[in-house]
């Protein structure tokens, strides 16, 4: 059966019909006894009334009359009787004499009716006789002579008009039944298709998870109040239960996720969108060959799209990667081996430095990261920020097959593309990942363009951060400065008609790393990396790993260092620490200073610690490729990762995937997400100097047994909480919200 939302609801008539039945038979029931009921009622009121007259008209005879009877004036006494009658409901009189024989009587005085007729029925208080032609009231009152009874006058009342008045009141009282009966059905009616319409709405929201997972679209209606709160637990419980049993029974890895696909968004197209591109061609003296990016974003979210095959829509932003794309600017990577699509999007030079440079690293990296940079905001920057997240949007519009695509939104390039999507592709899943720290509402606050970046990421179905308190931080900076409604407890925001839920989702690296199986042992790496640097064999080694970015901490590193050979000249020519800097976002000022503090650094602490031309810090300032980081991760006696702010950081954790040997030390920022994680690093507050240094120390000296329990402990950690993982809750998470709004549809389409 058809059913129509916005109109009449059949459901809703079969509903009220079931009110409507009983309610139309227990007014028939009332019916037939209230007009009995109402009859008798009448009926007494119009014999009081007649007895009331009968007084009356006696005691207007009562002397004429005895006079008359007195003289036995005969003719006379029946013109008074008759004209008496002329009252139209007064049908006859009669007198008695005392022996009760009629002596005069009117002319159509009943022939049943007798001088005693009325001591049969003295005992009805009505005084009503039924005679064939229908029911009269008859009264008999004495009639007296100067105080000597002489007979009785009776005067008789015609009660058919009572009957006629009382068919009459049956009738209408019948028919008042039928009009009450057919408005109250359809005030029924009416009232049970509103209440239905208003019931689904709110189960609809409930199975979308509003109001139980976050505020409801609309109100739940008052008869749905007490449930919501049941609702929301048991619905809740489920969730939880369900989560937890998923993770604790599916090992992540990339067969896990694949199946995930196919299983729970089966048909949905995935596409990613980032600013950088997981692969870049460029072009040297040698040929094209393709760099791997230093990018945490991109570490994580490769092994996923390898594992989806979906499109990848990012910045081509190598010198030759538009010669090595089709003519859709498509390419298939990875180049030796395609296993998804790379989709790029070109910029202008003008459009990157306004976008990228400006917008997203001169204002949002600042903002979010508390680094102590100052955020620079530009309304052009802005302008070139809105236009070339629309374009991106325009992409992944084009990309879609259909109207329903897996989006995975990443990172802060793009806060106003989930809205830009939500607004063309309104069925799409749109999974934002935002991969640095969220600040606080004060810090954000300065932002001039807050509300619309706030807005532009509620157009998000889930909105991912890498811990709990970045959430919390999201929703008290939305509640802040956006009119919404924010369930705390179960981390959802509902704004402009649109349901987000705002999740954490620690990201992390592939498991088990590309190259298990395939290295030669660490032992090997070893040597032969000590070698390249001129190093003694037993020569211990410090690491850093990062892009060249004032957020990481390396002078805070440096520093370190250099108090650790202060504390334990024994050290100094036995240890050196490399930094491996990838360069990074150089045409800012921000980044050339800060590159030349670096560089600055190290030479006076070289210059302070360096002996026989062994170097206390070697900064490796350029580009490696994964495998030769990888190299240096295993050949190095303590990792350290000194952050001063970092949403995650995977260099913390590609460190302990790449430790297979069950030795070296951590030495882990606790201001970066990874240090929830990775309790048995040496956590430290890198602003504290002294701190750091004791921990530097304190890992190159670590007995091997203890190495080994720590780093063993760590790699279980990333083993279990992989990047898989992390695409399989949100992924997992997405397919809930999508069957749950898929139900609640299907709900309110059901006959
Ligand atoms: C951080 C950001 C990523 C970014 C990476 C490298 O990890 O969260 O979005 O890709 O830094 O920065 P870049 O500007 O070179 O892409």
């Amino acid at each position: 059966m058809k059913q129509n939302r916005s109109g009449f609801s059949f459901r809703s008539l079969h509903l009220s019909l079931r009110f409507v039945l009983p309610l139309a038979c227990a007014l028939a029931l009332l019916a037939y006894a209230a007009v009995p009921l109402f009859d008798g009622l009448t009926l007494r009121w119009f014999s009081r009334d007649l007895d009331m007259r009968s007084q009356l008209i006696s005691s207007t005879l009562q002397e004429p009359l005895a006079d008359l009877v007195q003289k036995g004036e005969r003719l006379r006494i029946n013109v008074l009787i008759q004209r008496a009658t002329q009252d139209e409901r007064l049908l006859a009189v009669g007198v008695c004499d005392t022996n009760n024989k009629l002596l005069y009587r009117s002319s159509l005085f009943p022939k049943a009716i007798t001088c005693t007729s009325h001591e049969a029925d003295a005992k009805d208080p009505l005084h009503l006789i039924r005679l064939p032609q229908g029911p009269v009231h008859v009264v008999t009152s004495p009639l007296k002579y100067e105080g000597i009874s002489i007979g009785s006058l009776m005067l008789i009342h015609d009660m058919s008009y009572v009957e006629r008045r009382s068919a009459d009141t049956r009738k209408y009282i019948i028919i008042l039944f039928v009009v009450l009966g057919v408005v109250i059905s359809l005030i029924t009616v009416l009232v049970a298709h509103l209440s239905w319409q208003g019931w689904m709405e709110g189960v609809r929201a409930m199975m979308r998870g509003e109001g139980i997972l976050r505020p409801f679209s609309q109100p739940a209606s008052a008869e749905l109040q007490p449930l919501v709160g049941e609702m929301r637990t048991l619905l809740r419980n489920l969730e939880s239960e369900r989560r937890h049993a998923d993770d604790m029974t599916t090992t992540w890895n990339p067969a896990a996720l694949r199946a995930l696909l196919n299983k729970q968004l089966t048909g949905d197209q995935v596409l990613v969108v980032s600013n950088r591109e997981p692969y870049i061609h460029i072009r040297t003296d040698q040929g094209v060959i393709v760099h791997r990016p230093a990018s945490g974003l991109v570490t994580a979210v490769e092994p996923v799209m390898r594992a989806c095959s979906g499109t990848w829509i990012a910045h081509g932003s190598g010198s030759a990667d538009r010669e090595t794309v089709n003519r859709h600017d498509r390419v298939g990577v990875p180049p030796a081996k395609p296993e998804y699509n790379l989709r790029r999007i070109w910029l202008t030079k003008e459009e990157e430095q306004g976008y990228y440079y400006g917008f997203a690293n001169e204002g949002l990296w600042p903002l979010c990261h508390n680094a102590h940079v100052r955020p620079i905001f530009r309304s052009s920057d802005w302008e070139w920020y809105q236009k070339i997240n629309q374009r991106f949007s325009d992409a992944v519009v084009r990309e879609a097959h259909g109207d329903d695509p897996v989006v995975l939104v990443q990172d802060y390039h793009f806060a106003l593309l989930p809205a830009m999507i939500r607004e063309r592709l309104p069925k799409a899943t749109i999974i934002t990942f935002w991969h640095i720290p969220w600040p606080n509402p004060e810090s954000f606050g300065i932002c001039p363009w807050r509300e619309e970046l706030l807005q532009g990421m509620l157009g998000s179905t889930i909105l991912g951060f890498h811990t709990p308190f970045h959430c919390k931080n999201f929703l008290e900076t939305t509640d802040r400065y956006l009119e919404t409604r924010i369930e705390h407890e179960s981390s959802t925001i509902f704004h402009g008609g649109q349901l987000t839920m705002v999740e954490d989702y620690p990201i992390s690296i592939q498991w088990p790393p590309a190259w298990q199986g395939t290295l030669p042992p660490v032992a090997q790496t070893r040597v032969e990396i000590l070698a390249e640097l001129n190093l003694p064999a037993d020569h211990l080694l410090g690491l850093g790993v990062d892009r060249l970015d004032y957020t990481k901490g390396i002078p805070e590193r440096f520093m370190a260092v250099e108090r650790m050979l202060e504390q334990h000249p024994e050290l100094v020519r036995r240890f050196s620490f490399v930094q491996i800097a990838a360069p990074s976002r150089s045409a800012l000022e921000e980044y050339q200073s800060f590159e030349t503090r670096v560089h600055a650094l190290t030479e006076r602490i070289n210059q302070r610690f360096s002996r026989d031309g062994v170097p206390a810090i070697i900064l490796k300032a350029e580009h490696h490729e994964p495998d030769q980081v990888n190299r240096y991760y295993r050949a190095s006696n303590v990792c350290m990762v000194t952050s001063l702010h970092d949403g995650m950081n995977l260099v913390a954790k590609e460190y302990v995937a790449a430790r297979d040997d069950e030795q070296g030390v951590l030495v882990l920022s606790q201001f970066t997400g990874a240090a929830n994680e990775l309790h048995e690093a040496l956590i430290v507050n890198p602003y504290h100097v002294e701190q750091t240094a004791e921990a530097l120390y304190q890992g190159l000296v670590m007995p091997e047994y203890e190495q080994q329990e720590r780093m063993r402990s760590m790699r279980a950690q990333v083993k279990d909480f992989n990047v898989y993982r992390w695409a399989g809750r949100m992924l997992l998470d997405a397919a809930r919200v999508r069957q749950r709004e898929r139900l609640a549809a299907r709900i309110g389409k059901l006959p």
